[in-house]
Formats: C-alpha cells, structure tokens, sequence
C-alpha cells in the first residue's frame, strides 16, 4: 500500500546537510578510497540524511524503502556536478541498525552508515526498471 499521493509530503519526511566522513585511510583498500572520495587524512566529502521518519501511522509497514529512495534521489540529484561519493547516514539507537542494513548501508563505525553515490544511483535504477516491468 502506497502513501496517499496528496499528503505524502506529511506524511514522511527527512533533510539533508553537507557533512565530512572520516574513515580509517589504512584499513581501506585503494579502490574503495577512490569509491568513496577519502583523502590521505582519512576525509570525505558527504551529504548526511537526517531527520528521516515517516508519520507513526505509517511504521512498519515497508514504507521506509520507499522513504530511504526518496532520500538518495535527492542526494544524488544534489551531489551532481559536485565531487561527493558518499551519502551518510547516523541511525538514532541500535535498533535500527538491521534497517539501514537491509536498505543496503555499510556500517562504517557507531551507528554511522554511508552509502555510495554509485550505490544508491544503481539501487534507485532497478528500482525504476522493477517498477516498469510491473
Ligand atoms: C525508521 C523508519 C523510517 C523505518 O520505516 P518503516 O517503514 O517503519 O520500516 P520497515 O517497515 O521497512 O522496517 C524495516 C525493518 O526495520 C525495523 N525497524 C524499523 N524501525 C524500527 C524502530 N524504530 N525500532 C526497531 N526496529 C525498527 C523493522 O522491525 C523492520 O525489520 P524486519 O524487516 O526484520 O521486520 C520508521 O520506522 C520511522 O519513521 N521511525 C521513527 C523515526 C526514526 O526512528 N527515524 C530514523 C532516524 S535515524
């Protein structure tokens, strides 16, 4: 069951903020520095989604994969012409790490999740290509 079209924007909501990631440089291997735009500080460049949730009506439901797309669509429609791989995310108590790890986030340390860029374009492709096969 999908959102009611009109009120959805009231439904659910979340922000985004230009953030900085560190990763531990020495533990990444070349291709996965380059992928996520770590510099030899151990800094990335990242758009952070906050302020993620939908109306308490709508927990549980499934309606937090469709939530999350909405999210990356707009970090990736705004991180365009922009040198930013990275989309990051802080999960506000441990039990949501098993959400953001089914949407496809990588833990990265704590409760901070990222995502590629190129990820999150992939995911938001077949998801496209799923729903016109429909
Ligand atoms: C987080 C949120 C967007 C997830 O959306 P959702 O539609 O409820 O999630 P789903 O129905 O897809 O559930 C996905 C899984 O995460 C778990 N989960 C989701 N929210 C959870 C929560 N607050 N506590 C514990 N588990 C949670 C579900 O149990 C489910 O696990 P399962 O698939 O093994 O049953 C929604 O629950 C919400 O708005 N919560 C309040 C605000 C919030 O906590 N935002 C996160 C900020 S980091």
């Amino acid at each position: 069951m999908a959102l009611p079209r009109r009120s959805r924007q009231n439904l659910r909501f979340f922000s985004l903020a230009m953030s900085i990631v560190t990763a531990p440089y020495e533990k990444l291997s070349n291709t996965q520095r380059k992928r996520w735009g770590i510099d030899e500080r151990g800094f990335a460049p990242a758009i952070l989604i906050a302020k993620l949730g939908l109306h308490h009506e709508y927990h549980g439901k499934g309606h937090g994969s469709d939530l999350i797309d909405a999210a990356l669509n707009k970090c990736v429609e705004t991180a365009q012409g922009a040198a930013c791989l990275l989309i990051v995310v802080d999960a506000l108590k441990e039990e949501l790490v098993c959400f953001y790890t089914k949407e496809g986030f990588i833990r990265l340390n704590g409760l901070r999740f990222v995502l590629t860029m190129r990820a999150a374009q992939k995911r938001l492709a077949s998801r496209t290509n799923s729903r016109q096969g429909e």
